[in-house]
């Protein structure tokens, strides 16, 4: 232990002690202030870089590691360093998770929830011949190629999915609007989903397919587009309110809160 009793103890002048106390104030009062003011990312960037400096006035000054011996500096830059490696790589998954996720950087993605059609529930060729297209990617593997609920996931399902093409056993009623409050809400209790985040016109487009499917039921009334909150007076059904995101992206959101 030689070495120790070489060493030099160094005395912390008054004057020098008061100034590096006065600065750690001064910069304790800039943290708090910078922390009332939204500057979006900076905030973090700007409290780490002021702790940081106050650590080194620390450590340098008051506890007199400038004057240390220099293994002890060295300790001390090599914990400050991993410290800083671990900051860093916390804060890259932090702050840019959502650009490798969302490369598109809109605030939300574009699911059209309402409707570009005037009057999406009365059905059209155009319509039921897309509503085929999307059938045959998303229903059918369940509720089978002709619409009878024998595809091919169908036998391990219980409940069974619907046979379209008969007007036996539904749940919510058989015209466009019924299929549409199904697409939208899912059936609970069994294997059929929400199809909420399907633009509205694809729904449209996939409840009229399925109408025609089976024996033709009429085409909606006023009352039966009430019930899903749709006014066929206005352009659209006026079903503004219907507001859809996906729930990657609700996590995301709520997470930031
Ligand atoms: C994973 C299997 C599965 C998929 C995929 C699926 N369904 Fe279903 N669906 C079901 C089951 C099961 C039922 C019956 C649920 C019940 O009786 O409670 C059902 C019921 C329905 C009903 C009857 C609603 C009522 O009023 O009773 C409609 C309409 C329907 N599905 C439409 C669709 C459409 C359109 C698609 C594609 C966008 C689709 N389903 C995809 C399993 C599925």
């Amino acid at each position: 232990m030689a070495k120790v009793e070489k060493h030099h103890h160094h005395i912390l002048p008054t004057k020098t002690a008061l100034v590096v106390f006065v600065a750690l104030l001064i910069l304790t009062i800039v943290t708090v202030a910078v922390a009332k003011v939204d500057l979006g990312r900076l905030n973090s960037f700007i409290a780490v870089l002021v702790a940081t400096i106050k650590a080194l006035l620390v450590a340098l000054i008051f506890m007199n590691l400038r004057n240390d011996r220099r293994e002890n500096g060295i300790i001390f830059a090599t914990a400050f360093l991993f410290l800083a490696i671990f900051m860093v790589l916390t804060a890259t998954d932090l702050f840019f998770r959502g650009d490798v996720y969302w490369k598109d950087k809109q605030p939300f993605p574009a699911i059209a929830t309402k409707s570009t059609l005037k009057q999406p529930w009365i059905s059209t060729p155009e319509l039921v011949t897309k509503g085929k297209a999307l059938y045959d990617v998303q229903c059918v593997a369940c509720h089978g190629a002709g619409g009878k609920g024998d595809g091919p996931a169908a036998g391990a399902l219980n409940p069974k999915p619907r046979d379209f093409t008969s007007v036996a056993g539904w749940k919510n009623w058989r015209k466009a609007s019924g299929i549409f409050k199904t697409l939208k809400e899912g059936l609970s209790g069994s294997a059929m989903a929400s199809f909420a985040t399907l633009p509205s016109d694809d729904r449209w487009a996939l409840s009229h397919y399925v109408v025609s499917l089976g024996s033709n039921p009429g085409a909606d009334t006023p009352a039966d587009l009430a019930k899903i909150g749709i006014d066929p007076t206005k352009d659209g059904g006026g079903a503004a309110k219907e507001r859809t995101i996906p729930i990657d992206l609700a996590i995301e959101i709520m997470s930031e809160k």
